[in-house]
């Protein structure tokens, strides 16, 4: 009996069968028209290489690649051996770089000091590697150049400060302390692998731009930080929290110098190679915001990341905020001390929980501790870097690292 449908019951259900193919091909249809006009969903991008310029908040950018790295166990090239710059400020060759067991891998993160030759930074990174660096206003750059490397760059400590240093430069830049003054003039030009003492014309320094705009996918703006993570994070389909941060190896308020409404002016001339480079990624990161992000969307995002860094930091932080070298209580973090600056650390709350101690700790790590970390997980056959404190978390019962696959 139940087999025996009625001839319309058959005609009904297989009009039904029909209906149901063509609604579902509509329904299909449409879902791939929906899928097609939605944003394709990004992937967070792993192969990066950063140009560590000086003076630039670099150290902070740095402690981000290097969280990065650990966060999706990803290889990155280290200085080799004792080292603890990749070859700065020769111009950089893969002889500088720790080689990974497997030879024949490239890298996916290279992030410390090295001066820029695409050539051979192109042999240990991966081909579809994402290219990046980061500038900062010639004026600030110089004064605070001028105070870390005070005791290290002839020009600078034959001067009294940085203000009889800019009336009057030629007097203390010397020719033959070429290599030892790179600091006093044009640094991020030389950085880039330029001559810092070439004349500025306006077919070369054109030249030079151009040339940069064909190595780097992006230039961001120390002076605007928020605003170039924010940039970095949407560039790179990376989340909030990759790009959170807490500043590194800056310097306490009182040994900044003021700079006279002179010296400033004289800046724009005397690294005038360094301001032309400056304006002109000024202008193209602000216009790179507004035909991505807009800038409204970059307000609120802003604020979302100052508000989740403010979060962490109660979280994290004794007294929640950086404090002079002599009040760091755990010399374990103590930043790498230089010239007439005092930089500024971290002091860690007590009571935390295992995970978020180690959390709130590595995003204090000083570069120098942070790297040597890196080093001895990737390099477990190699000698350690020399330094006097071993961290926290160097215990040989971690599990070493794998490295991954391109
Ligand atoms: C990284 O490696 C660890 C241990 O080898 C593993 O537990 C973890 O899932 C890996 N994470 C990623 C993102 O691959
Ligand atoms: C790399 O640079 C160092 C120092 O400048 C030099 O001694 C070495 O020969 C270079 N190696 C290669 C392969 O170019
Ligand atoms: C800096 O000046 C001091 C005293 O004038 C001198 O002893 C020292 O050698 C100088 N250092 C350099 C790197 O020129
Ligand atoms: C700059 O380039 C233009 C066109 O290429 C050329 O005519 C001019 O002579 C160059 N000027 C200098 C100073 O090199
Ligand atoms: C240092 O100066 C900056 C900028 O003027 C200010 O925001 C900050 O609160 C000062 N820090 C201290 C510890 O005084
Ligand atoms: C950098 O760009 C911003 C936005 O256009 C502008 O307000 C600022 O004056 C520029 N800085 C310099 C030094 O030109
Ligand atoms: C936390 O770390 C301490 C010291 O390393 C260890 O003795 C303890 O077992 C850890 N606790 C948890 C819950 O993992
Ligand atoms: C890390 O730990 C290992 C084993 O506990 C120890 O031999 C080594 O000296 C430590 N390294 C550093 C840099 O502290």
């Amino acid at each position: 009996k139940f087999y025996s449908l009625s001839r319309y019951t058959k005609c009904f259900l297989f009009f039904n069968f029909f209906v149901g193919i063509t609604l579902f091909g509509f329904f299909y249809t449409t879902k791939q028209l929906v899928l097609l006009m939605t944003p394709r969903p990004c992937h967070a991008k792993t192969n990066v290489m950063f140009l560590k310029t000086h003076k630039t908040a670099s150290s902070t950018v740095l402690n981000i690649l290097f969280r990065f790295t650990e966060k999706h166990n990803l290889t990155i090239a280290l200085p080799a051996d004792q080292r603890f710059h990749l070859g700065y400020p020769e111009r950089f060759n893969t002889s500088f770089v720790e080689k990974l067991q497997n030879k024949m891998q490239n890298y996916n993160i290279m992030g410390n000091h090295l001066r820029f030759n695409p050539s051979e930074v192109h042999k240990v990174m991966a081909g579809d590697t994402f290219y990046f660096s980061i500038l900062r206003n010639p004026i600030f750059l110089l004064e605070s150049s001028y105070v870390y490397y005070k005791n290290m760059v002839p020009a600078f400590n034959r001067s009294k400060d940085v203000n009889e240093y800019l009336a009057s430069p030629l007097k203390y830049y010397r020719e033959e302390d070429y290599k030892k003054n790179i600091y006093a003039k044009n640094i991020m030009w030389f950085d880039f692998g330029y001559d810092n003492n070439a004349e500025d014309n306006k077919n070369y320094t054109q030249e030079v731009l151009k040339d940069i705009e064909q190595n780097f996918h992006l230039i961001l703006i120390a002076d605007y930080f928020d605003e170039s993570m924010i940039l970095l994070k949407h560039t790179l389909c990376w989340d909030l929290d990759d790009v959170i941060y807490f500043k590194l190896n800056s310097r306490s308020n009182d040994t900044v110098q003021t700079l006279t409404a002179e010296s400033r002016e004289r800046i724009k001339t005397w690294c005038s190679l360094d301001w032309n480079l400056y304006l002109h990624f000024n202008q193209s990161f602000w216009r790179r915001i507004e035909e991505t992000i807009g800038l409204e969307e970059l307000e609120k995002e802003v604020n979302h990341l100052r508000m989740r860094q403010k979060e962490l930091m109660e979280t994290c932080l004794l007294g929640q905020e950086a404090v002079v070298k002599t009040r760091i209580k755990d010399k374990t973090f103590l930043p790498f001390q230089s010239g007439d600056a005092n930089i500024l650390g971290y002091n860690i709350r007590p009571d935390l929980s295992n995970k978020t101690l180690k959390n709130c700790q590595k995003i204090i790590t000083p570069e120098l501790q942070y790297m040597s970390y890196l080093y001895s997980r990737q390099h477990p056959h190699k000698k350690r870097k020399p330094l006097h404190r071993a961290l926290p978390w160097n215990s040989s019962l971690e599990k070493t690292q794998v490295p991954r696959q391109n």
